[in-house]
Order: C-alpha cells, then sequence, then structure tokens
C-alpha cells in the first residue's frame, strides 16, 4: 500500500477516461509556489488542438500495440480505406465495459469494433503503458534528472465504482509498470473538488459577487459529466481545509455518450439497425467520420434552438442502403410519415428537426435530472445549494440549461476548461493526498459469526449444536454501516468474537456487503460475500479470542484479525477478480 505522508519530487495524474483521455504533472517545488502550475500534453487532433486525446487504441494482428488517440482512429480510419482494417484490433469507449460486467473477471475479453477479442487487461495495461511513456518521456525534457522514484503516480476512476472495477484498474496499471507503493488511486469528481478549490474566482462561471465556495463549512455537490458517467460526490470543507464526504459517491452510467447512443439509434430507426451494422463493419472509415462529425455537431445543440441542424453523412451509407433496399434513403423516408420533414435526407446531408436534435440529449438529462432530484430529498443533502459542474459534458449548454430549470434554487458553478478539472485535480492529490479526511461507506460491512440460538428469533435450519449449546450460524456482524463517515486510513471499531469449539485451532470468517443497514444474516438476499479471514488460535479452550478490525483507504478494505492471546495479526486478502 502507498505511504500517504511520502513526499514525491514530481507527481504525475493519468485520467483514463471512457472518452478522452490525458496526463498532467507537477513537481513538488512548483506545487508549493502554484497548486495550479500543472503541465499537460497538447494532443493534435483532426482539426482541433486538445489536452485529451480520444480513448482508442489499435493493436495489429499480433495484439501487438500500434497505436492511441487521435493516431490510433486516424490510422485506424486509414487501414479501413485500404481495406486491411479487420486483422488488426481497435478498441475505443471501452471503460464503461467496467462498470457494470457482471462477472468481471481477470481473464475478461474485450470486443473490438469488428466483435473480435482480445484480453481486457491487455487492452487497459497497453493504454496506461502508453500515457505512462508518454509523460516520461515529455517530464524528462523538462525536469532534468530525475530516476523513476521520484515520481508518485495516480490513476483516477469513477468514485461510483466498485472494489471489482476499481481491483481490475490497479492491476491493469501494475501490468503497464506501476509499482504499487508509488501508484495512488483518485476518485474522479473528489479529483475535480481538489482542482477547484485552487481556481481563481474570476475563472469559475457562477462565482460573482463575493460568493466564496468553497470557504471553510461551505458544502457544495460535485457532479463529474463525463462521457461515460455522471459521478456524484458531496463535499464539505472542514475548518483547517481538508474535505470531508457527506454522502457517499452516486450515479449512474448517463454520460455524454449516452447521446452518441441515441444518435446511433435515431440512424438505427431510419435505416434500420442491421443496416447500420452492415455500414459499421463494411465501411469503417466512413463510420468513424459520421461519429466525429456528430461530435461536433452536438455540442452546439442549444434547448431554444429553433432551426434544422444538418448532419455531413457519408454518401456509402445511401449506397449500402440502396443496394440493399433499391430505393435511396430519400425515398425511404417519405414512406415514412411519422418524420414528416423533420428528418430529411439528401444524398450526403443529414436535417434534422430542432425537436428531434434536443430528443437525442432528453433520456440522459431525464435520468441525471430524476437522481439529482431524488439525492436533494435525502436529509443530509437537502441544504446543499451549490453543484458544481465538471467534466467535458459539463460544457453542453442542454445539460446547464436543464440543471438551472429544475433547480433553480440551487447555484450552479462550472470552472474554465472543465474536461480537464477531474486530471488537474489528480496531480493535486497526489501531493496532498491526505487532504481527504473523510468518506461515507458505500456499503455495510461485516462479518459472518454465530450467536447463543434463540427459537423467538431464528429459523431453526441455521441451528447447531457446539461444545454442548445450540448456536445459530450466518449472523451478520456489522462492523461499519451505510452512510457512516469513516476516517480515511483509520481503524472503524473493533469487535471481538470467541471460538465455538473448545478445540478449535482457527477462526474463518466471511467478509460480507450490503446495502442494508442492518441485514440480519449474511446468506440474505442482499449480502455478497467478499471473501474471507482466517486466524490461527492456539491452545484450547473457550477463553480464547480475536479481534477484527476493518479500514478503508481510497481503493481497498484492509481487514485484520488480532488473536488476543498472542498479539499477532493476520490481513486478510480480497480478491475480486476471481
Ligand atoms: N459542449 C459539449 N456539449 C455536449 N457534450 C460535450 C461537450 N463537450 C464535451 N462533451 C462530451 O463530454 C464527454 C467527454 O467528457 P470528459 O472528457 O469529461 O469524459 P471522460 O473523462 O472521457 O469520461 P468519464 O469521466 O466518464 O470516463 C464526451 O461524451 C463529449 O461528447
Ligand atoms: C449495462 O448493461 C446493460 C445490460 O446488462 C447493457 O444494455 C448496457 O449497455 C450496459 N451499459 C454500459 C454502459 O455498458
Ligand atoms: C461490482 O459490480 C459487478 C456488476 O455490477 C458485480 O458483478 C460485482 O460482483 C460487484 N463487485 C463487488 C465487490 O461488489
Ligand atoms: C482537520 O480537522 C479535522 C476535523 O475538523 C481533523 O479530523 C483533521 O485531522 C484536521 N486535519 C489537519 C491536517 O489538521
Ligand atoms: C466442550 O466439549 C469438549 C468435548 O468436545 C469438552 O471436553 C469440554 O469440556 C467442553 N467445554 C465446555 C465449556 O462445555
Ligand atoms: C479468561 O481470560 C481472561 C483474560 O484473558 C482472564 O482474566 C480469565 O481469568 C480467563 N478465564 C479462564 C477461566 O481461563
Ligand atoms: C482483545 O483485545 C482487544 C484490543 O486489544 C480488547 O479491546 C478486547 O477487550 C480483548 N478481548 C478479550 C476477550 O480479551
Ligand atoms: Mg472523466
Amino acid at each position: 500500500m502507498a505511504d500517504k505522508s511520502k513526499e514525491y519530487l514530481i507527481v504525475a495524474a493519468i485520467d483514463f477516461g471512457t472518452a478522452y483521455s490525458g496526463y498532467a504533472f507537477s513537481t513538488r517545488s512548483d506545487f508549493l509556489k502554484d497548486p495550479l502550475k500543472i503541465v499537460t500534453n497538447t494532443w493534435q487532433g483532426d482539426t482541433l488542438l486538445s489536452h485529451k486525446t480520444v480513448t482508442c487504441v489499435l493493436f495489429d494482428e499480433d495484439k501487438k500495440f500500434k497505436a492511441f488517440g487521435f493516431d490510433a482512429e486516424n490510422q485506424y480510419a486509414d487501414l479501413a480505406i485500404d481495406k486491411k482494417h479487420t486483422k488488426y484490433f481497435f478498441f475505443t469507449r471501452f471503460k464503461m465495459r467496467l462498470f457494470n460486467q457482471t462477472q468481471l473477471q481477470r481473464n475478461f475479453l474485450l470486443e473490438d469494433e469488428m466483435g473480435k477479442k482480445m484480453p481486457a487487461i491487455d487492452v487497459f495495461s497497453a493504454c496506461i503503458r502508453y500515457l505512462r511513456e508518454h509523460l516520461m518521456e515529455h517530464s524528462r525534457k523538462q525536469v532534468s534528472h530525475i530516476a523513476d522514484t521520484d515520481f508518485r503516480w495516480v490513476l483516477t476512476v469513477p468514485a461510483i465504482w466498485n472494489d471489482t472495477s476499481k481491483q481490475f484498474m490497479r492491476e491493469a496499471a501494475e501490468k503497464a509498470g506501476f509499482e504499487s507503493d508509488q501508484l495512488l488511486i483518485a476518485l474522479e469528481p473528489e479529483a475535480a473538488s481538489l482542482c477547484c478549490r485552487h481556481l481563481p474566482m474570476t475563472t469559475i462561471k457562477g462565482c460573482s459577487g463575493g460568493f466564496v465556495p468553497f470557504a471553510p463549512k461551505s458544502k457544495y455537490l460535485v457532479l463529474d459529466a463525463g462521457g461515460g458517467t455522471i459521478d456524484i460526490t458531496i463535499h464539505q470543507v472542514q475548518d483547517n481545509g481538508s474535505i470531508k464526504e457527506l454522502y457517499a459517491a452516486n450515479g449512474g452510467d448517463w454520460g455524454g455518450t449516452y447521446i452518441d447512443k441515441a444518435f446511433r439509434d435515431l440512424l438505427s430507426d431510419i435505416v434500420e439497425s442491421t443496416l447500420m451494422d452492415d455500414f459499421q463493419h463494411a465501411k469503417m472509415d466512413d463510420y468513424i467520420g459520421l461519429f466525429r462529425e456528430f461530435e461536433v455537431k452536438k455540442r452546439k445543440f442549444k434547448k431554444d434552438m429553433a432551426e434544422k441542424i444538418t448532419f455531413k453523412v457519408p454518401i456509402a451509407l445511401d449506397e449500402t442502403f440502396e443496394h440493399k433496399n433499391k430505393k435511396s434513403i430519400k425515398d425511404h423516408i417519405a414512406t415514412k410519415p411519422q418524420y414528416n420533414g423533420n428528418i430529411i435526407w439528401t444524398v450526403d446531408k443529414l436535417r434534422i428537426g430542432a425537436d428531434i436534435a434536443r430528443n437525442l440529449y432528453t433520456k440522459a438529462l431525464d435520468k441525471i435530472s430524476h437522481h439529482l432530484k431524488s439525492l436533494f430529498t435525502v436529509d443530509l443533502v437537502k441544504d446543499v445549494s451549490t453543484i458544481l459542474l465538471v467534466g467535458g459534458f459539463s460544457e453542453s449548454e442542454m445539460l446547464q440549461c436543464m440543471i438551472r430549470e429544475q433547480f433553480p434554487d440551487k447555484k450552479l458553478i462550472i470552472p474554465a476548461e472543465p474536461g480537464l478539472a477531474v486530471l488537474k485535480g489528480a496531480v493535486i492529490f497526489g501531493h496532498d493526498p491526505q487532504v481527504i479526511k473523510e468518506r461515507r461507506c458505500r456499503h455495510t460491512y461485516g462479518v459472518g459469526t454465530t450467536v447463543i440460538f434463540d427459537d423467538s428469533i431464528h429459523p431453526v435450519s441455521k441451528k447447531f449444536t457446539a461444545n454442548g449449546t445450540d448456536r445459530c450460524k450466518d449472523i451478520f456482524s456489522k462492523h461499519v454501516e451505510i452512510g457512516q463517515p469513516v476516517l480515511v486510513e483509520e481503524n472503524q471499531i473493533e469487535l471481538t468474537y470467541t471460538p465455538v469449539y473448545d478445540d478449535q485451532t482457527k477462526m474463518t470468517f466471511g467478509v460480507y456487503i450490503s446495502p442494508e443497514r442492518d441485514p440480519m444474516y449474511v446468506d440474505g438476499p442482499s449480502c455478497k460475500r467478499l471473501g474471507s479471514l482466517e486466524i490461527d488460535i492456539e491452545g484450547t479452550g473457550l477463553n480464547r479470542s480475536v479481534t477484527v478490525q476493518m479500514t478503508f483507504s481510497d481503493t481497498e478494505l484492509h481487514v485484520a484479525g488480532t488473536n488476543n492471546n498472542t498479539g499477532k495479526k493476520t490481513l486478510a486478502k480480497f480478491d475480486f477478480l476471481g
């Protein structure tokens, strides 16, 4: 585990995003002078320069890494023109696959754009390795004589990810060459919060008239609207400047790429989804171009736009359609009364009515609004009156308007370059990780134990007899309750357990989580077993005991058991990736 109090010469952060990724770094001496003196890279995109590059990666037919980012996308599009792309592996927007994978395992395979599979861990680690190497080369040009051991690395992950996904990222990073004791995992909205605290107020939209959002005691909701996730955390600044989380991280997968999906669904509705799939496979370069065009156009959508929006569309789409259906898309649309002049297709242009365009945002915005509404009914959150909007998607006028309209009594603040807040904040976090003092538990944690059987409470099915005493098994012994504040890196309450057989030589505890406050049994439907802790107990008799402690760090739960008679400590290891 990384030692948070250690100071490093240079802190480097990698934000591996769903849509865009990048890196940033700063030296300790620069950080002490100005925390925002952070170096980022400038990536050359198609037409634009940007501080993050697209999250795309290309491997050759031997699964050897070829390119990352805009380069990978361009090379793949070129390969597609030459019809050579089918042998290659091209992955894009794959980070979200870790979020709701039902059986996320170490050997899980990722499907590329053409449906070919590669181990996900190789894909993730190749990307992280590329960014790491690019960064090291970049930093060596700026700071002379730095050794590998001078770096502290920070990798960001969405706060709403569970332990399984976080462990996957950590392992991918270790595979990419990071030493685990130099690596910190930062939660994306937390990083953004740290960055915004240092920004000059004049660069923050919404901070006029002497309003100071980050003064001691102030509470604010950080909404990181990224490409994949809407990631929310609620913070309060303490008197000494450290940060306390007021409510457990929450959110969902309704980020900016939700809009892209809605656009693809619209196209599928017009030309039928099998045709879209055929088109994607046969004309990958055009397919990539189509979504690049959408990426540019969707950013200009406004709540009160009235005019139709025009997209350049590849001629090949019309050709593919005509080849299959013996008529053009234009003629096909004419037979669909529901489009009624609101969708117009000429050979290489698609024009859609303003309502249809706005509608592409509706589902995502409804989900976000619905989620925020229910969040603001929670007692702990009710009086939070500031929303700090960060992440690339937060630049959307559609999203900003929705929040202003639906939450008129909240103050909305948006920093300049909201898409970089996570990245810069991750560097700041790396210099001072102890600034996050307190978090809220996202689950109830406990271990399985037994109690004296009581037939007025316990079912007979759980009865067993040990040393002449009837006992009830599978009892959930709660250590930490969901929503409870826990000090980061500090021991939570310790509970002591005794053996039930006097000749027992070890005690084994299952470690469980549950979304309930007071789960009764560890085999209840809501409970999930994380792993187990086994402690040797020497001697004999029932008068022996062990004490179980739980500690939370950023990404990991540590469970330890201490033998009371010998003082020997045993740590549990959890493997969420099975
Ligand atoms: N002006 C805009 N209007 C609408 N959407 C935008 C705008 N600018 C950026 N986006 C969208 O924001 C998303 C990118 O934001 P960001 O870079 O924060 O995401 P990410 O870090 O890659 O994703 P995540 O944090 O979820 O992993 C993309 O889906 C992009 O289309
Ligand atoms: C989440 O899972 C559902 C089905 O289980 C799937 O339809 C959806 O696309 C997934 N979402 C993401 C972002 O992967
Ligand atoms: C994390 O979520 C996935 C699916 O959503 C689930 O399969 C996995 O068991 C979860 N892991 C933990 C540790 O809760
Ligand atoms: C800041 O104050 C909190 C309580 O208000 C305390 O727990 C924490 O240790 C303090 N941090 C520092 C760095 O002094
Ligand atoms: C427990 O059972 C063992 C035999 O199995 C016996 O020797 C011992 O005295 C019993 N102890 C108690 C406290 O009942
Ligand atoms: C049980 O242990 C406690 C403390 O460890 C000790 O004070 C007590 O005398 C012991 N009782 C027996 C019966 O051994
Ligand atoms: C075991 O040790 C813990 C802490 O060291 C102590 O709180 C507890 O009372 C001890 N239990 C017994 C039975 O001795
Ligand atoms: Mg992000």
